[in-house]
């Protein structure tokens, strides 16, 4: 070979190599997976990156010939640090789709980002009914806290409880979970008395203290997962437990990663939720087996549920665009998207792009020598009734 066709054959292997590169750049899709990861929420952020894995590994990570690549960021649950690494995110890494987002705060902190960028916000744990409408590109795998509470207030009416002392934590989902379940309570004859606690370090024994003094038939709690230990140790402190006061609420204060170092003062507790690990299907078991297996130690609680099934609405609608990832036609791809989760059956709502699905109400118990929320009964389809009720 002359020294002008080895550089020929030099330069057509250069191009066959950026050519080859460029490919494989196009199908790669990066999703930022925002999570607070250390600092007081990080139970929250564990179990979602723990089942947006999960789904991964089990699936294989490339669909609609797109190869996932998920860069996980840690907010340390500051929506400061939360819109930073969004914006960074989409602007550095060029991600296709955010995903993640721990609390309410931090959702809506990201949510100008998703807008302005037009790029998909999947919302895996925050639980607020609003945080859908900060951003047309949202859409939500994880629940709402009104989808869940209301249900409560109509099994106490059913179940002879007259007077509640609720105690939330005092932001956006507490004061969802607080105003619908006394709204829906007292239109139904029932009487309530509502303290809120803060999020930050919060203290709930002078509130506690009050929820013992009034001797109400039930003390509805709304904690954010990963509290419900401190929450239940300080009413076991107040003499709560012994009070013969019900313990009911949306079933974050219960949540499955916790419950066996909650101990038996859980037991008895009757919550409402959209998942528990002993919910009994095909689906689930094949869920908790598996989660276990890849994650010794650990039981997968509501937020693994709502990561494992966000990744699932990333990858079904890559297949449906065929590995386009324009934000709109993903978001579109989502719209009305339906499956078997390991919760039961779930809808995205094409109009809201919120969550449908069953709410179940459960009692706290032991079976098999472990604590679970054990479900005695099922709403079916339940859609958020904050915007339901707008319509
Ligand atoms: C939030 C909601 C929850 O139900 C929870 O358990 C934790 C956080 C939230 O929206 O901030």
């Amino acid at each position: 070979m002359t020294n002008r066709r080895y550089l020929i054959s030099g330069l057509a292997g250069l191009a066959l190599a950026a050519i080859t590169g460029s490919a494989m750049a196009q199908d790669t899709v990066k999703v930022g997976l925002i999570l607070p990861m250390t600092g007081p929420f990080a139970s929250i952020g564990k179990q979602v990156d723990m089942g947006a894995r999960l789904f991964l590994a089990q699936n294989g990570s490339s669909f609609g010939g797109k190869k996932i690549e998920l860069i996980l960021k840690d907010d340390t649950g500051s929506a400061d640090v939360t819109r930073r690494i969004a914006q960074e995110l989409v602007v550095n890494d060029k991600v296709a789709v955010l995903a993640g987002f721990g609390l309410t705060p931090l959702a809506l902190a990201a949510a100008q980002v998703s807008t302005q960028a037009k790029v998909p916000q999947i919302v895996m744990a925050a639980a607020t009914a609003t945080i859908t409408e900060a951003s047309p590109f949202i859409v939500r795998s994880s629940f709402t806290l009104p989808q869940a509470s209301e249900p409560m207030a109509d099994w106490a009416l059913k179940n002879n409880i007259k007077r509640v002392f609720t105690v939330v934590t005092d932001y956006g989902p507490g004061i969802d979970a607080e105003t619908s379940f006394a709204n829906k309570f007292k239109a139904g004859g029932g009487v309530v008395e509502s303290v809120r606690v803060p999020l930050r370090n919060p203290d709930f024994a002078p509130f506690l203290q009050r929820a013992a003094d009034a001797k109400p038939d039930a003390l509805f709690v709304f904690v954010p997962a990963g509290i419900g230990a401190q929450f239940m140790k300080q009413y076991v402190e107040r003499g709560l437990d012994k009070a013969g006061t019900k313990l009911i609420g949306p079933g974050d204060v219960v949540d499955d990663d916790l419950l066996e170092g909650i101990g038996d003062v859980a037991i008895g507790a009757i919550t409402t939720q959209h998942y528990s690990a002993a919910h009994e299907s095909a689906a689930n078991k094949a869920f908790v087996t598996a989660f276990k297996a890849a994650y010794p130690g650990t039981r997968p609680n509501f937020m693994a549920v709502g990561g494992y099934d966000g990744m699932r609405l990333i990858a079904e609608a890559l297949k449906k665009t065929n590995g386009t990832i324009e934000g709109e036609a993903l978001v579109t791809a989502m719209k009305g998207m339906n499956f078997e989760s390991p919760r039961g059956p779930i809808l995205i709502d094409p109009e809201t792009r919120d969550i449908v699905q069953n709410i179940y109400i459960r009692r706290t118990e032991r079976k098999n020598g472990e604590i679970y929320n054990i479900e005695f009964d099922t709403i079916p389809m339940v859609k958020d009734p904050v915007k339901a009720a707008k319509k």
